[in-house]
């Protein structure tokens, strides 16, 4: 049996869906059920990371975990305490879904510190692990879902900087392959997309899809800040508005992991804006 942690999130839906098409038994764990119920067949655990012995019923006669940080970087977890549930579980496997910020940016407290905690109790946890780090979701377009439907217009900072973003699909995908081999046991995963693609050329793809022109207004790194600032804790904002607007050559590499792994290129932001244009009509 496999558990599936953020199993109601960008990367836990597709990865729930596509576990349970490969005929395998799968745990779906969240606090909540919302916003979409697991597939038929498909049993909810309800888990709080933060409270680690919360997880031990959904553990019980699984082989692997995929281990979500509970968002935001991982704020609020004890990495030690989470680990040792799972291994005392008898879990064999555990697939960490990290970020690429552990590397690209070490010095930052919310994608550097405790990411690099959440990887090195993984790594010190005595299971077959396997570490993925992908850059910035293609998913996160969806903060402009609202202004979209209502005015027809994205607005974002940094227009002309773009990052080779990833489609959560593909992430989901290579979390699958790890946590039903071996082979993947002790390796890191960098994941990100085809190619950089700007927040101007995105809004371009999502009129594409929706066939009718999206207009791009470009905001201020302040005005940026305080939108953001209404969802995200203010370390993070920092970090990710850093990483939009001043990509460094980590951010920017195009890692050919996706490729190495699935045998098939990374899917596209054009792709991600097609399969997910219900949500800004
Ligand atoms: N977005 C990016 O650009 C980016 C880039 C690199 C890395 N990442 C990493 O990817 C993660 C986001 O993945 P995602 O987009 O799939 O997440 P998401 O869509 O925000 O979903 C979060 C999932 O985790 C669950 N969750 C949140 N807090 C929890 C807790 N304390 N205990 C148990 N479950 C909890 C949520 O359900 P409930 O709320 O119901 O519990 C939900 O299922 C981030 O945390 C980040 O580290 C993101």
């Amino acid at each position: 049996m496999i558990v599936v942690t953020g199993a109601t999130g960008n990367v836990g839906r597709p990865l729930v869906r596509a576990l349970a098409e490969a005929g395998e038994r799968v745990t779906a764990v969240s606090r909540g059920r919302s916003p979409v119920d697991p597939p038929r067949g498909v049993g909810h655990v309800a888990a709080d990371l933060t409270v680690p012995e919360t997880l031990r019923p959904a553990l019980a006669g699984a082989e692997a975990l995929f281990l979500h940080d509970g968002g935001a970087g991982g704020q609020g977890l004890d990495p030690r305490a989470l680990l040792e549930v799972v291994a005392d579980a008898g879990v064999r496997r555990v697939v960490l879904l990290s970020s690429q910020g552990v590397v690209s940016r070490p010095e930052s407290a919310s994608h550097g510190v405790v990411g690099r905690a959440i990887q090195e109790a993984v790594r010190a946890s005595g299971l077959a692990w396997t570490i993925l780090r992908p850059g910035g979701f293609s998913s996160n377009a969806l903060a402009w879902a609202d202004s979209v439907r209502a005015e027809r217009t994205v607005a974002a900072p940094f227009g002309d900087v773009g990052i080779p973003v990833i489609d959560p699909v593909d992430i989901a995908a290579v979390a699958a392959m790890a946590l039903r081999k071996d082979e993947h046991a002790g390796r890191i995963y960098e994941l990100n997309g085809p190619t950089a693609i700007t927040p101007r050329q995105q809004a371009e793809a999502i009129g594409a899809a929706l066939g009718v022109p999206v207009q791009f207004v470009e905001l201020t790194r302040a005005e940026a800040h305080a939108r953001m600032a209404t969802f995200l804790p203010e370390p993070v904002v920092e970090t990710t508005l850093t990483v939009l607007g001043e990509p460094n050559a980590i951010e920017l590499r195009l890692s050919p992991d996706v490729e190495r792994v699935l045998g098939r290129a990374p899917r596209s932001f054009a792709d991600w804006a097609r399969e997910n244009v219900e949500a800004f009509r």
